[in-house]
């Protein structure tokens, strides 16, 4: 079966180290693109302990404080993330759990595709057993 894509928001309104907010589907994502122009789609509730990861933010700082580089920090305990569903980095004195220290996905990630100047969604890509 062919994915579907839906459009999503004009490209214009997403450039390098942009994160947003937005609601697909009655789910609330974070939509950002990276600063080499990457585009990646996360839920917006933390995997770690299911945050809602701009409530961390600190006060006067927007959504762009979440990106470094190609990652998604969470605010609350800074944890790293790809977009994809991985993990990338847990600061050190922290437990990391045994699916992140084995790389495996552990949030719902969306692909993202930009044609004709709008950026599309595709279906979720759920997390591995
Ligand atoms: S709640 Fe996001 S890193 Fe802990």
């Amino acid at each position: 079966m062919a994915a579907e894509w839906k459009e999503l928001l004009p490209a214009s309104d997403l450039r390098p180290g942009n994160v947003l907010e937005i609601s697909h589907e009655g789910v609330d994502l974070l939509v950002f693109r990276t600063q080499s122009g990457t585009l990646r789609a996360m839920d917006a509730y933390c995997p770690h302990m299911r945050n809602y990861i701009p409530n961390g933010i600190r006060e006067g700082q927007g959504l762009g404080s979440l990106l470094d580089g190609e990652e998604l920090i969470c605010p609350f305990h800074n944890w790293r993330f790809d977009g994809l569903g991985r993990c990338t980095g847990i600061p050190s004195g922290q437990r990391v759990p045994s699916r992140i220290a084995a790389g495996k996905r552990i949030g719902t990630s969306w692909p993202l595709r930009e044609t004709l100047g709008v950026i599309q969604i595709g279906a979720p890509t759920k997390i591995s057993a």
